[in-house]
């Protein structure tokens, strides 16, 4: 220390920046960004049955749950400050078929599921996902012809399965299919039904990923699905072509957006951030959550304090907020 140079101290004492991160209450004082419960929102799956639970074998410690089931956890949400549900239903084999007809079915197990939740929990968003995955005997989000994706007959189907759902109790709509137009005409249909309300948050800028891999096994259309999405969901090589889409959404009507994969497209969050000034969402998606999970189970990593720094990251990159497996457990963590 007696030997340093008398210049180099001064230097130093100017611009020293450890002293912000020199104690808790400091680090606390200077912190840029908040994370609360108030930023998560809770992706749940659902089957049909009583008191019934499935556990998903690719997500450890995710359940698909029976209705009854639902509305106890979207209690426990409630009371720890979670402000909105994103519901997934697993519909059974036999209601699955080309059409994905039982999207738009009034009574379908995720219009059963919405209306039960809103009964029970009214305090609760409900965030419906429009997409035929969920209910085709194919797997591919839109209706398939030849091998072919149709576009505007997806849109079609898609239209009356977020009426169905927006007559059930959804509060917001959120179409995760990727067809071109889909929420020009779900806005403009939502308005002629009198559901001028109900909210769109879009899957909009989605890539066609490998991290979906888990919630695939979850909602049962895995196993079904040949080939790919790379028709319609983004190319993970694209970054302008994402804003493009989120402009257009916009345009459209879209009272908020969303990126997906979370963690690995952060990139893209900040640049809708920048770019536009409507909320913009992260998805930290399934396989996201298994590798954290995986992980800390093996003792590789603590999987809490990575949880954790994972969805404050979301917080910095611009994010309003964050779709994760781990609402819960984060938010009770947080003190909600
Ligand atoms: C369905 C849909 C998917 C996800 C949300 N909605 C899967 C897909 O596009 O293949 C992925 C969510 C996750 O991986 O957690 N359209």
């Amino acid at each position: 220390m007696s030997d340093w140079p008398k210049y180099d101290l001064d230097y130093l004492n100017g611009r020293r920046q450890r002293r912000l991160r020199r104690t808790g209450w400091m680090r606390d004082l200077v912190r840029e960004t908040t994370l609360t419960p108030a930023d998560f929102i809770w992706p749940l799956f659902v089957i049909e049955g009583q008191n019934e639970r499935t556990q998903i074998r690719t997500m450890p410690g995710v359940e698909r749950m029976s209705i009854d089931l639902l509305v106890r956890a979207a209690k426990e949400a409630a009371a720890a400050g979670i402000p909105a549900l994103a519901l997934f239903p697993n519909t059974p084999d036999q209601l699955r078929n080309p059409d994905g007809s039982e999207a738009y079915n009034p009574d379908n197990l995720m219009c059963r599921a919405l209306r039960a939740v809103k009964d029970a929990v009214p305090q609760i968003g409900l965030i419906a996902d429009v997409a035929l995955d969920e209910y085709s005997s194919d797997g591919q989000d839109g209706l398939v012809r030849d091998g072919e994706i149709l576009n505007d007959e997806t849109v079609h189907a898609m239209v009356r399965s977020a009426l169905v759902q927006a007559e059930a109790g959804a509060d917001i709509i959120a179409p995760s299919d990727m067809m071109d137009g889909r929420v020009a005409a779900i806005r403009q249909e939502l308005d002629a039904a009198g559901y001028e309300h109900v909210a769109i948050m879009s899957y909009s800028a989605k890539f066609a990923s490998a991290y979906y891999g888990p919630f695939r096994e979850a909602v049962g259309s895995g196993q079904r699905l040949l080939g790919d999405k790379k028709t319609y969901q983004l190319d993970f090589a694209n970054t302008d072509e994402a804003l493009r889409e989120v402009a257009q959404d916009i345009d459209e009507g879209a009272d908020m957006v969303m990126v997906k994969p979370g963690l690995p497209y952060l990139d893209i969050v900040r640049r809708v951030r920048d770019s536009f000034n409507v909320p913009v969402f992260a998805y930290q998606v399934s396989g996201e959550y298994t590798m954290l999970k995986l992980a800390g189970a093996a003792g590789a990593i603590d999987g809490e304090a990575a949880m954790m720094e994972s969805l404050w990251a979301f917080k910095r990159a611009g994010a309003k907020g964050v779709l994760t497996y781990f609402a819960l457990e984060a938010a009770r963590r947080l003190g909600g």
